[in-house]
């Protein structure tokens, strides 16, 4: 049996130890991978600490963000080559997929090339990232929004003289994607919330109202920029306060269109309450599950990369390699990280 180097998360709530487990091989539809950057998500941490077994054969993989290089192909493969660049995300019930190895695979129609312009590093920003504020603001199951026109996705239309979004965190890396699809689309006014060190990033890619997140009174700060029309925002962040900001500076005399990242609250009489036919949705980022944008997002991240339309996080490599994983998810759990990616290289270990 042939071996690579792993991060193996061997049982409930362990943090992961460097191991060895077999290289997967491709399927025929499936493309095999070396991975040369993984990023590292919060929802890496989660995993272990929240108990989310999602495929309960252990040891488990975990890594969302895979960078790499093209090492073999499965029979039924056309569209990529040996040696080509590409970018996957992985799906948290298949560890053959997982970024924290040294091989993983995924279906070829869930895989991006790379622009020669970004590097390994750089594009292990964009999968999990790119994918979750995508779904945040064009697919039903967020905010539904009419997409960039590359994209064909069930959507409806803005009403009339909607030209303001609010995005919670725009420096959180979900918040980078979210502020530029927004600016994709045309919003005029993209309101956003940041430290200040991170006001000069956020208006680079497209916000136009930067808040201090620090200050006091976010909400009317908002409704000072966006008035009392305010219809769409997306929480990028999803904690008790930012649902109370993002509810108080929406609109209360017409339906408003409310997306986050975490799971709804099942009770909502603590925070305000919106006008019938409002909408309050949690997003959830897979590829697999969303197969049909997932599709269709891996066919135009390339172009939009290679277009400079879009622009990747920071990313700052870990050292160490595969070692580096538990120490980049205390980083990432504590809040030490702002704006940017950490970046594992699995060939360092
Ligand atoms: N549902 C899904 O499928 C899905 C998918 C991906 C991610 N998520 C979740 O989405 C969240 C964001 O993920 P991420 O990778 O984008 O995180 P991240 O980049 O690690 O988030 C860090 C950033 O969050 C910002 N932040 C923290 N608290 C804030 C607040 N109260 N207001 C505004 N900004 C705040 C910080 O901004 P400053 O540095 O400017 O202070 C920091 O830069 C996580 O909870 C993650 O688990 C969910």
């Amino acid at each position: 049996m042939i071996t690579q180097k792993a991060s193996l998360y061997k049982g409930k709530g362990e943090y992961p130890v460097l191991g060895e487990r077999p290289i997967p091989s491709p399927s025929e539809e499936q493309v095999q991978v070396k991975v040369l950057s993984a990023g590292v998500n919060p929802l890496d941490w989660k995993r272990i600490e929240y108990d989310f077994v999602v495929n309960p054969i252990w040891p488990q993989i975990l890594g969302c963000d895979v960078a790499g290089e093209v090492s073999a192909l499965g029979s039924k493969v056309e569209n990529f080559k040996v040696g080509d660049r590409v970018l996957f995300q992985a799906s948290s019930e298949d560890r053959n997929q997982a970024a924290f190895q040294q091989y993983a695979v995924q279906n070829h129609d869930l895989i991006s090339k790379i622009p020669n312009h970004i590097s390994d590093d750089r594009a292990a920003t964009i999968p999990l990232a790119g994918f979750t504020a995508l779904v945040g603001l064009f697919h039903y199951t967020g905010l539904g929004l009419h997409p960039p026109r590359e994209l064909q996705v069930r959507s409806r239309p803005r009403p009339p003289n909607t030209t303001s979004i609010l995005i919670i965190g725009g420096a959180s890396n979900v918040g980078q994607f979210a502020i530029q699809y927004a600016k994709m689309v045309g919003f005029e006014k993209i309101i956003t919330t940041a430290s200040r060190e991170n006001h000069e990033l956020v208006t680079k890619l497209g916000a136009t109202h930067v808040i201090d997140r620090h200050t006091c009174d976010l909400a009317e700060q908002i409704k000072e920029i966006s008035g009392e029309d305010l219809r769409y925002a997306f929480d990028t962040i999803s904690n008790d306060e930012t649902y109370t900001t993002a509810l108080r500076a929406l609109a209360d005399r017409h339906p408003v269109y409310f997306a986050c990242v975490l799971p709804v609250p099942e009770d909502m009489s603590r925070f305000p309450k919106k006008a019938d036919g409002s909408e309050w949705k949690a997003v959830f980022a897979s590829p697999q599950q969303w197969r049909e944008l997932g599709v269709q997002f891996y066919k135009v991240i390339g172009t939009w990369l290679e277009t400079n339309q879009i622009k990747t996080p920071e990313s700052v490599v870990m050292p160490g390699g595969l070692d580096a994983v538990n120490e980049a998810l205390k980083m990432v759990k504590e809040g030490k990280v702002s704006a940017k990616k950490l970046v594992i290289k699995p060939w360092a270990s």
